[in-house]
């Protein structure tokens, strides 16, 4: 529409407030599309893979590599040991929590040029989150697999919440995975999936294993996690996602097995099951 020179563009939002949610969902309550329907997204823990070494890295790595005919990957790795230690002198220093989230998520990275690299010969490579965002359909165009850092990039943005970065590996997987509209995501720990507790704490044999259980249900559960409990909320609020399976990689198989859809660790069902 043109009156004069000014040209005026037709927007279905641009005469209500975007705060509320009456209004705004009969144009923004819709499902979005699915960027990556066929991409499956695995996060390789940190703590529980990367920080063991050879031992365990090496027949992941072995497995994936298997894999790669079958499925195309983006593979997100968590921060481990070296986060724990920065969180612990930036916490004895007094640093802000975004500090800490920046110097989280650069351990995070560290742990998938590793990875990357021992797949480098695959045609493997890392890659940083803006070339997630915006060019990740031509890298697995021209290969089966990339690797990026699990850490969502909140950075200097991260919530004040609490003194340690909230918005972990588990959640940036998540959010990547549904925001691609994926076809799934599996999280690999050193646990067969989750317990009613920590199995590997002093009483750890009375901790019950859970099989299957609803994000909702989780977010009850008080004690400790295999995963950020920020997870949970975003799961509750998923567009895509329906499930994710927290499996053991440190049994061989076991990866292979879920990205064939089979239950073989911890299924959590995300709010979008319900859509
Ligand atoms: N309820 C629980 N069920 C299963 N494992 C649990 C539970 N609570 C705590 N754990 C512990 O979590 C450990 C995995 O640790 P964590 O999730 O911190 O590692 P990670 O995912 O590899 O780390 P990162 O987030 O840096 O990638 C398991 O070995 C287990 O001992
Ligand atoms: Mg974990």
């Amino acid at each position: 529409m043109t009156n004069n020179t000014i040209k005026h563009i037709a927007s279905p939002l641009a005469r209500q407030t975007l705060l509320d949610g009456d209004l705004t969902r009969p144009i923004a309550g819709g499902r979005p599309i699915r960027l990556l329907p066929w991409l499956q997204v695995v996060k390789i823990g940190g703590r529980s893979i990367m920080d063991r070494g050879a031992e365990a890295i090496l027949p992941i790595v072995e497995e994936i590599r298997k894999l790669l005919p079958e499925h195309r990957l983006l593979i997100l790795t968590g921060a481990g040991i070296r986060a724990r230690h920065v969180y612990g002198v930036g916490l004895d220093l007094g640093l802000p929590v975004g500090s800490l989230a920046t110097l989280g998520a650069s351990e995070a990275g560290q742990n998938g040029h590793i990875l990357a690299s021992l797949l480098a010969s695959e045609g493997v490579s890392y890659v940083e989150h803006p070339t997630i965002a915006s060019q990740l359909a031509i890298h697995l165009a021209a290969t089966r697999a990339v690797v990026g850092s699990a850490f969502p990039p909140y950075h200097h943005h991260e919530f004040p919440t609490s003194r340690i970065p909230s918005h972990r590996a588990d959640t940036g997987a998540f959010l990547l995975a549904d925001a691609l509209g994926a076809a799934g995501l599996t999280i690999v720990e050193d646990v067969d999936g989750l317990y009613s507790d920590d199995p590997n704490s002093s009483d750890g044999d009375q901790a019950q294993f859970i099989s299957e259980a609803t994000a909702a249900e989780v977010l009850n559960h008080q004690n400790a996690l295999p995963f950020d409990r920020e997870l949970l909320d975003v799961m509750t609020t998923a567009r895509h996602i329906e499930h994710v399976q927290i499996i053991n990689g440190l049994v061989p198989g076991r990866l292979t097995a879920a990205l064939r859809g089979e239950h073989v660790g911890t299924i959590i069902h995300t709010g979008a099951s319900k859509l």
